[in-house]
């Protein structure tokens, strides 16, 4: 089991799609997956086919009991396929209330997620946590919950500062928590097949040879159409989805613990150590 946190503070640059992606891979291996939506948008939430939930995250955060996720864990709506539907831990925007609520609790305010999958997280084999587009208090809730982070970077100006804020922060929490979350890799997504994102993502690759996972995540429509129908990218028929899901599931297969095929046993293996060491490598950050 591991719980992997899927972030960037910047808007806009594929976090959720990854984690929708990579919840479909995975389940479809018949692994049991939870997603936990923790941004107030509920980009995920809705992705997985979850309209109206009976209960979400912010119930479960403002109460520090262990094990309060639970109660409000119901499974997404998407279509039967291959293997178990993954469980999703739903948001709303009243996330955003909690987030301040949660900012007044001098003792307690970083581990609210962390205490609320006490006792849960090992009934599943992936919890994949959903961050919103800031290093807030609800990221660094995640970073605090989360074994390794994955981060998901665009090919574009700018993300590779965004990717070492991102790696300074995830390596002084690592420092308080014994090493964890490590560093599973850098995604690179909305890859489009333009001279300016090849440029950028050879900034990435080379950059971070160490963490940039293969392969990118390749902009298509395919990828959009099935966030706009709630459905995984792999179960729609049109040009590019069935490309779109094996993209994903060579990313899942490469951040699988247990896959005995990954090459890359370094990186995920010796797992929150090594990657907490590569990034504090990386970031020069001591
Ligand atoms: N590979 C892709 N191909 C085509 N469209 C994509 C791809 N990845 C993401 N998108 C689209 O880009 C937009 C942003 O993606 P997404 O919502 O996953 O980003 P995010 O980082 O989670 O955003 P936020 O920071 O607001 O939570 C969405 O409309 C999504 O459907
Ligand atoms: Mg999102």
């Amino acid at each position: 089991m591991a719980v992997t946190a899927v972030v960037n503070q910047k808007g806009g640059v594929g976090k959720t799609t990854v984690v929708l992606g990579l919840a479909a891979a995975a389940a479809a291996r018949g692994r049991r997956v939870l997603v936990v939506d923790l941004d107030p948008q509920a980009n995920a939430t809705t992705g997985l086919g979850v309209w109206n939930p009976a209960a979400t995250i912010d119930s479960a955060l403002d109460t520090d009991r262990a094990g309060s996720i639970r109660s409000i864990i119901e499974p997404a709506g998407w279509p039967e396929g291959e293997g178990p539907i993954p469980d999703v831990a739903p948001s709303s925007p009243r996330l955003a209330q909690s987030e301040h609520q949660m900012a007044t609790d001098l003792i307690g305010a970083q581990d609210r997620l962390a205490t609320a999958l006490d006792g849960v997280s090992s009934d599943y084999d992936d919890v994949l946590v959903d961050c919103p587009p800031s290093l807030g208090l609800l990221t660094v809730n995640a970073l605090f919950a989360a074994d390794r982070v994955v981060i998901v970077a665009e090919p574009a100006a700018w993300s590779l500062d965004g990717v070492e804020q991102i790696l300074r922060n995830v390596s002084r929490i690592a420092e308080r928590r014994g090493g964890r979350p490590g560093v599973a890799g850098i995604i690179v997504s909305r890859l489009a097949r333009t001279r300016d994102a090849s440029y950028w993502y050879g900034q990435l690759s080379e950059t971070h040879a160490d963490l940039v996972l293969e392969p990118a995540v390749r902009l298509r429509a395919a990828v959009t159409e099935a966030a706009a129908q709630s459905v995984p990218v792999g179960s729609l028929s049109r040009d590019g989805a069935a490309a779109a899901a094996a993209e994903f599931d060579a990313l899942s297969r490469a951040l699988d613990p247990d896959d005995a095929e990954r090459d890359d046993a370094g990186s995920v293996d010796a797992g929150p150590v090594a990657g907490a060491a590569a990034a504090l490598s990386t970031t020069g950050d001591r």
